[in-house]
């Protein structure tokens, strides 16, 4: 067992993290969803709590169990979502870990939908979610605000558009294409992006578990917010 030091760096920081997916109902049963498992935020929450940060996680469904010291929030819905992070500003740092459902139904039907006699298809309509981690980077008591970026191609073009277009202090891009990192594995790795002197920087984090990196994320993290 290699016990490693803890740098207890984030003693009277209250921060906020998003986890796991959302579910958008469609109706009494079925309901628009992804395959986030939750480990990456929660991850990053037990690495906050551990330097000493006041930790909110507020999480999604996902089956992990709540780190030590931190208060959890379930939500389902994005919209629960936006609303619970929002109970809990200011604060000093959020992180948007969560793979929030980009679109909800437009209605959410009171009774389970039913098959129609023709054999012809189904057209959903679905309606924008609101975006919660910029929302966040808009208010005016904003958090250091940091959003990951998800991409299947183009990672550093992709995540630096998210960083300018969300008014993000740091974006952690991962490549979710690879085999083996990324959604539901235990490791993952990770390119950061910030802006600093009108010039987008970069740093490579390789792969590595989950919660070794969420503990290089938090060091980089606490670095900025000097
Ligand atoms: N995010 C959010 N609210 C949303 C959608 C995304 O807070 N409604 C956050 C995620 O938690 C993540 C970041 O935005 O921190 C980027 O999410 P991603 O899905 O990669 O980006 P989108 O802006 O939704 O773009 P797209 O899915 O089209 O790539
Ligand atoms: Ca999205």
């Amino acid at each position: 067992l290699r016990v490693m030091p803890v740098h207890r760096d984030l003693v009277g920081r209250r921060v906020v993290i998003t986890a796991g997916p959302t579910r958008e109902a469609l109706d009494p049963v079925r309901y628009l969803s992804n395959h986030s498992s939750g480990k990456m935020g929660y991850a990053l929450a037990a690495a906050c709590a551990e330097r000493g940060a006041s930790v909110t996680l507020v999480s999604g469904p996902v089956t992990l169990s709540t780190p030590p010291g931190v208060e959890r929030i379930e939500v389902i819905s994005a919209a629960e979502m936006l609303t619970a992070v929002e109970s809990r500003m200011p604060c000093d740092l959020f992180i948007g870990c969560a793979a929030v459902a980009d679109y909800r139904a437009a209605a959410i039907s009171e009774h389970k939908l039913k098959k129609t006699e023709d054999a012809s298809g189904l057209t959903l309509e679905l309606v924008r979610n609101p975006d919660i981690v910029a929302t966040i980077a808009a208010r005016p008591d904003r958090p250091f605000t940091v959003g990951f970026a998800a991409e299947t191609q183009a990672l550093e073009t992709h995540a630096g558009s998210k960083l300018e277009r969300k008014r993000l202090d740091l974006v952690v891009a991962n490549d979710v294409s690879r085999e083996g990192v990324g959604f539901g594995g235990d490791d993952n790795a990770a390119t950061l992006l910030w802006r600093e002197r009108e010039r987008t920087r970069r740093h490579t984090l390789p792969r590595q578990p989950k919660t070794a990196l969420a503990n290089a994320i938090v060091d980089h993290i606490a670095d900025r917010m000097r």
